[in-house]
């Protein structure tokens, strides 16, 4: 037995550490809300969720209904109680979460909302159910941890008043399920990552050379023939011929239900059907449809295809209309993408009946063509009550009147489209391609050509400084696309996605004057965890410790840097060429090896170690 002074000094210790730690639970540097808000107060004070907690929402309001069971749901996963959902009239009564639209402010927007936490009751006041759902979204990432709720017993949320509203309207991701085809379930995964980040857009992009994803009734050789490849794609990943044929679309019905599920999660779905080119897939389906009649196969590598929709025969505008018609029936978002990017004019300027076109209407050259292809699709579209979005190659040989532009090859597109005063979403490939390797390709999987690290994505700014006041007005957003030539698996899809979206929800939706590297760095310990609890199979890349090393000739040394992008920052290293270890020595300045030489480094946390270790030799 132990000695009662001991046993009392223990227990007073014990009582001390843990006043601490619920004091210490207040303080902002616990709190990680991603993308951060626009105004947030810790206020004293918790609200604890237990037995007798309930969720109210406004009488006769399906939707906050609707978000209220997701509150419940939510709850019950975390806390196990059975948290009901009533309506009610406004006087409240103690341990409530209200989920309201009265009283609230209109000049947060339709997504903006107010969030304040007491020890009585938890509020979410928005105009809209957009915005008490992302006021959810931040409730969230207020609830502990499960491991710290399992050690206090309790289910603690911090007293906040929180007042936000984002910044842009459309903050988005694109998925490519032509190149590698993704389950329905992975797609409705996917939206709830979306909508976690306070994301309201996805670009679902349908069609591609290597696949045509949706059905489509009228041309069932689309999805029968065109949604199917033998063994074919060279996978760098395993520096292979992948020997499996791959395939797979969405019916009809499975689209209803994924527009369904994104519509509850306030995320509008933009289908994109592409055209003239990236349409190989069509083509061998439909070879009537190109300018030399096929046959075709459906291609072996990743390459742009010449063969393209002809543009002097009305059948396919006939076709095109038919699956525009089809699909703007199934998706209810008020702009469709319709591609535009990477056509090639070879076959254009060889067949008889683009040319005759040509002649016809008066165009000067192919690009003129591809306007008056656009156009007419537009024109199209409008009667369906549909503007269309289309790839910054659309603005050559002239831009649709209502067209928005998507910036992807570097920001000028955009910009010469808001100087037209078009709308714009920024999404230029140098920050917004996730296709790119996120650190160094030795240490990564394969990934296409270019470098995108997390910092680089948060560093940007979406409205280009060559826009006055009014021209920065049509910049609608910002989006990162997932290009999937070297992504052929989901887990695949959501490493090269997460973190890197969050650094962009950051950038979509926080006031830029709050944003702040270092202490996102420091939020995203606790997104890191977030993503650990939802099972998202995210990169650690980023807390990856690089090196900088500056040599001195004279003497045979260098002097060596390391830096980590880890909210974590202790590194520990070698220099005899051993792994480093928890009990390696701890990184704090910049030191002298002798040359030549080699360092070993890795971030460690509690004696684990966190990232990959970051092997490099310096030679004299
Ligand atoms: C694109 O990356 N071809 C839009
Ligand atoms: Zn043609």
């Amino acid at each position: 037995m132990l000695p009662k002074k001991i046993i009392l000094s223990f227990l007073l210790l014990h009582l001390a550490s843990s006043i601490f730690a619920q004091q210490s639970q207040g303080l902002d540097k616990h709190l990680s809300i991603i993308p951060k808000p626009l105004s947030l107060k810790e206020t004293s004070g918790n609200f604890i969720i237990g037995k007798k907690t309930k969720i109210y929402v406004d009488g006769n309001n399906n939707s906050l209904k609707k978000i209220g069971e997701m509150l419940s749901a939510q709850l019950k996963l975390e806390t196990g109680y059975d948290v009901s959902v009533n309506e009610v009239p406004v006087k409240m009564m103690k341990n409530a979460i209200i989920l309201t639209q009265n009283d609230a402010s209109d000049t947060l927007g339709t997504e903006g909302y107010k969030l304040s936490v007491s020890p009585q009751k938890v509020i979410i006041k928005s105009l809209h159910p957009a915005g008490v759902f992302y006021g959810m979204q931040t409730l969230f990432q207020l609830f502990p941890v499960k491991s710290e709720t399992q050690i206090k017993g309790r289910f603690i949320i911090p007293g906040v008043a929180i007042i936000d509203k984002p910044r842009f309207g459309w903050r988005g991701l694109m998925l490519d399920v032509g190149r590698y085809f993704y389950s329905v379930d992975f797609i409705k995964k996917y939206i709830d990552y979306l909508a976690m980040h306070k994301m309201n857009t996805f670009h679902w992009h349908l069609t591609e050379d290597h696949g045509w994803r949706i059905e489509i009734k009228k041309y069932p050789k689309l999805t029968q023939i065109g949604a199917w490849r033998e063994a074919t794609q060279y996978d760098r990943a395993t520096s292979q011929i992948d020997q499996n044929p791959h395939g797979g679309y969405y019916t009809q019905d499975q689209i209803r239900e994924v527009v369904a599920y994104a519509s509850d999660r306030f995320v509008n779905i933009v289908p994109e059907i592409e055209m003239p080119g990236h349409t190989l897939a069509a083509l061998v389906a439909y070879p009537e449809l190109s300018c030399t009649g096929g046959p075709f196969k459906m291609p072996l590598f990743w390459n742009i295809q010449k063969d393209v929709y002809c543009a002097g025969n009305e059948q396919t505008f006939e076709f095109l209309e038919n699956v525009l018609t089809e699909v703007a029936a199934l998706f209810p978002s008020p702009i469709i993408h319709i591609g535009g990017d990477e056509c090639p004019k070879d076959r254009w300027k060889s067949c008889p009946k683009c040319q005759a076109r040509m002649k016809a209407e008066g165009l000067k050259d192919e690009h003129e063509l591809q306007s008056y292809f656009i156009r007419r699709i537009e024109k199209f579209l409008l009667t369906k009550n549909k503007r269309i979005i289309g790839w910054d190659e659309i603005l050559e040989g002239g831009l649709a009147p209502n067209a928005t532009v998507m910036s992807w090859r570097g920001i000028q597109g955009g910009i010469a489209a808001a100087k037209q005063h078009h709308d714009v979403v920024m999404t230029p490939s140098d920050y917004a391609y996730f296709d790119y390797y996120q650190g160094d390709p030795y240490q990564e999987p394969v990934a296409f050509g270019g470098l995108l690290t997390l910092e680089k994505v948060y560093s940007y700014e979406p409205v280009p400084s060559e826009l006055n006041a009014k021209e920065a007005l049509f910049i609608k957003g910002v989006q990162a696309n997932i290009w999937s030539e070297f992504i052929h698996s989901a887990e695949k899809v959501e490493y090269m996605s997460f973190p890197r979206a969050a650094a962009l929800a950051e950038v979509g939706w926080t006031d830029p004057k709050l944003k702040n590297w270092e202490d996102f760095k420091r939020r995203m310990g606790m997104q890191y965890k977030r993503y650990e609890n939802a099972g998202i199979n995210y990169s650690k890349t980023a807390m990856n410790v690089t090196y900088t090393a500056v040599k001195n000739n004279t003497d045979g040394t260098a002097i060596i840097t390391l830096k980590t992008n880890s909210y974590q920052p202790e590194i520990r290293y070698t220099i005899d060429a051993t792994e480093p270890t928890e009990s390696s020595p701890i990184y704090y300045n910049p030191f002298t090896i002798k040359l030549p030489g080699t360092i070993k480094s890795a971030v460690f946390e509690k004696g684990v170690k966190l990232s990959k270790v970051s092997i490099t030799s310096v030679l004299r």
